[in-house]
């Protein structure tokens, strides 16, 4: 199965398919996830992306395609997330080839419905374990022992540069101009489902299974 999670900075992209990850053995694709990798490994690539990413605007059609590429080759029979791609509607083309090149299709189109402010209070409280990576929140979902990562145990966290008030409204407004707008290119094919991206993470979840499991 391929799913794309579709919603605004903030919805839920990577919650929700870390959860599918760990509880269906599906695997995320994350384009946000790659360029940072990228970044942190001062390559080539990375260096170009630095100051488009840290001004909360999209880096090109052609590049995080190619990432996408890539990362496809290597899990030829997974079922894949993708999470935070595509973002406009050259990328969401190109994914129609490269799955079609490799003789995949896609499922579901997962569009995570949220309000704006709510967003911007996720995003600004947002953490995550810098051993690990496991993602959390000041306030909706803090590690159980203050300091101290659920998962792993590790001390040490880090917050996102692009996670700064002024940069997600402008991260919000890229969304609401290139990446709202592929929404009727899937809806045509029947391909998207809305959930309500407020409810609890659980909720969420209990959301997104209905759908995978063909029981809404
Ligand atoms: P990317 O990393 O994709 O960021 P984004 O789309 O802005 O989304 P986020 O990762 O901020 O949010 P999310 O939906 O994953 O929410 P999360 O689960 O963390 O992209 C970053 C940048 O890279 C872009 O600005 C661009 O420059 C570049 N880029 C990436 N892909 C690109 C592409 N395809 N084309 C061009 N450029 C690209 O949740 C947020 C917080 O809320 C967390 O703290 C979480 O714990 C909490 N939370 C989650 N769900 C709930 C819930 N239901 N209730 C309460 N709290 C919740
Ligand atoms: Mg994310």
């Amino acid at each position: 199965m391929n799913i794309i999670l579709l919603g605004p900075p903030g919805a839920g992209k990577g919650t929700q398919a870390a959860r599918l990850q760990a509880e269906r053995g599906m695997i995320q694709l994350s384009t946000g996830d790659m360029l940072r990798e990228a970044r942190a490994s001062g390559s080539p690539i990375g260096e170009k992306v630095k100051a488009i990413m840290d001004a909360g605007e999209l880096v090109s059609d052609e590049i995080v395609t190619a990432l996408i590429g890539e990362r496809l080759d290597t899990c030829a029979d997974c079922g894949a997330i993708f999470d935070g791609f595509p973002r406009t509607k050259a990328q969401a083309e190109a994914l129609d080839l490269l799955l079609a090149e490799r003789g995949r299709k896609l499922d579901h189109v997962i569009e995570l419905a949220v309000d704006e402010d709510t967003l911007v209070q996720r995003i600004t409280g947002r953490f995550s374990c810098a051993e690990c990576g496991t993602g959390y929140h000041d306030t909706f979902k803090p590690t159980n022992v203050p300091g101290v990562c659920d998962a792993c145990g590790s001390t040490e966290f880090v917050r996102r540069k692009d996670d700064k008030e002024e940069t997600v409204r402008t991260r919000m407004a890229e969304y609401r101009a290139k990446t709202a707008p592929i929404l009727p290119y899937y809806d045509e094919r029947g391909l998207v489902r809305r959930v309500n991206g407020m409810a609890s993470v659980d909720e969420v979840a209990a959301q997104i299974a209905a759908i995978l499991d063909g029981e809404t």
